[in-house]
């Protein structure tokens, strides 16, 4: 998608107001203000005392609080919005950013369900600013090596991913329905489609709990993808499996024509395949950090990022596949889903503009993959 640049330099740093002061927001703060090409210009919360807390606690006593992010940003003069709410949040917040002119890096995911995450990408459209979501693991130097010898492996057959951990979180994960799918899987689908540069054509989930699971919903999952191209992915998980942890980026193994390529989520990926050899190098940034240098540079360029959120929805289309299959019992194809969300996006949408942007996408599909925005390109406010 294009989208409006927004120039910035050395002498000159993009200006950077964030929302949410949560444990996710600390980490943000901490990274926007170590970073050279950027400048904080304030921190909103709905609870103010925990924006100013946070803000004191980064040894920023002075920093804008506020609790309307579009409000401090303007108060501020901030350029671009960080959106580190909690997952509801992110479409009202993320839609009045980029209505105010705010180009806006957002925490995973893009938004509570695919619904909410179409009506984001079609306001993106219409306000010509680019919303990018941060989805950390893209950002690991260790999966972009593994990416490099994925394509070293001719014709890929399966993926697989296995997590196992013992969390106990307390809070909201303990509470929900499909835990380790909602929250934690999307890294792992996310990273399936970037390794693979392939999108998701079906879903096969048996999700349960355990006996001993101190979960209310399911904690373990076991789910089959068929990606375009015929590669199956294989996710395996749980987050009651006490002993013998994984990484907390799982454990990979990729089968392919000439070879394999394994990473055990924490240390260089190893490829056993004729003929082969050299580590590949990989990006020179990584995590949250990595994302921050990736949105600035984009805002620079107009290249559109690893993360824009058109790119991104399909592992949220993932996440709600694998939950549905679980649900229903049954292999369910993505585009079912994304056809529903779309439908459940017209039926919600309140801005005009954003009704008609989804209204005219041929399919949801493919205006995520580009075909409708190529058809209608110019047709952005800017
Ligand atoms: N990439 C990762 O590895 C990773 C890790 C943890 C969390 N996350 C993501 O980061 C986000 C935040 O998670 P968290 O653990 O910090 O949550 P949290 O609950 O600790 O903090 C969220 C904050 O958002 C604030 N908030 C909610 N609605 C708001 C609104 N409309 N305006 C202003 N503030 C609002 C809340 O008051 C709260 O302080 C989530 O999307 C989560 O999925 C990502």
């Amino acid at each position: 998608m294009r989208f409006r640049t927004v120039p910035s330099g050395a002498a000159d740093p993009l200006r950077v107001v964030i929302v949410g002061a949560g444990g996710m927001g600390r980490a943000w703060l901490a990274t926007v203000a170590d970073s050279p090409d950027t400048t904080l210009t304030g921190i909103a919360d709905l609870d103010v005392a925990l924006a100013r807390r946070a803000a004191d606690a980064a040894g920023l006593p002075d920093l804008p609080v506020g609790t309307d992010a579009v409000a401090l940003a303007r108060q501020t003069g901030a350029q671009a919005m960080i959106n580190v709410t909690v997952p509801e949040a992110h479409h009202p917040v993320t839609t009045a950013a980029l209505f105010a002119g705010l180009p806006v890096l957002g925490e995973k995911p893009a938004a509570e369900n695919v619904s909410r995450a179409l009506s984001l990408a079609a306001a993106a459209e219409v306000t010509g600013e680019l919303f990018m979501v941060s989805q950390s693991r893209r950002w690991n130097p260790q999966l972009a090596r593994l990416r490099e010898m994925v394509a070293r492996l001719g014709r890929i057959g399966t993926v697989s991913t296995s997590f196992f951990r013992s969390e106990r979180f307390g809070g909201f994960r303990e509470r929900m329905a499909y835990p380790l799918l909602v929250d934690m899987a999307i890294h792992a689908f996310d990273s399936a489609r970037f390794l693979l540069g392939a999108e998701p054509v079906t879903a096969y989930c048996q999700s349960y709990n355990p006996p001993w699971s101190w979960y209310a919903g399911d904690a373990n999952a076991t789910v089959v993808f068929e990606m375009d191209g015929g590669t199956r992915y294989v996710y395996d998980g749980s987050w009651c499996s006490p002993g013998a942890p994984t990484s907390w980026n799982g454990a990979w193994r990729v089968s392919g024509e000439m070879g394999t390529a394994s990473w055990d989520g924490d240390h260089d990926p190893i490829l056993d395949a004729e003929g082969q050899t050299g580590q590949p190098t990989g990006p020179p940034y990584s995590g949250i950090a990595g994302a921050l240098q990736v949105f600035v540079r984009a805002l620079r360029t107009g290249e559109p990022p690893s993360g824009e959120v058109h790119e991104n929805v399909m592992s949220l289309a993932m996440v709600e596949s694998a939950v549905r299959s679980a649900a229903s019992g049954r292999l369910e194809r993505v585009d079912d889903v994304l056809r529903q969300a779309h439908a459940q996006a017209l039926r919600d949408e309140t801005r005009a503009e954003v009704r008609d942007a989804l209204a005219g996408w041929s399919s949801a599909r493919d205006a995520l993959t580009g075909v409708s925005r190529s058809r209608s390109a110019g047709t952005g406010r800017r």
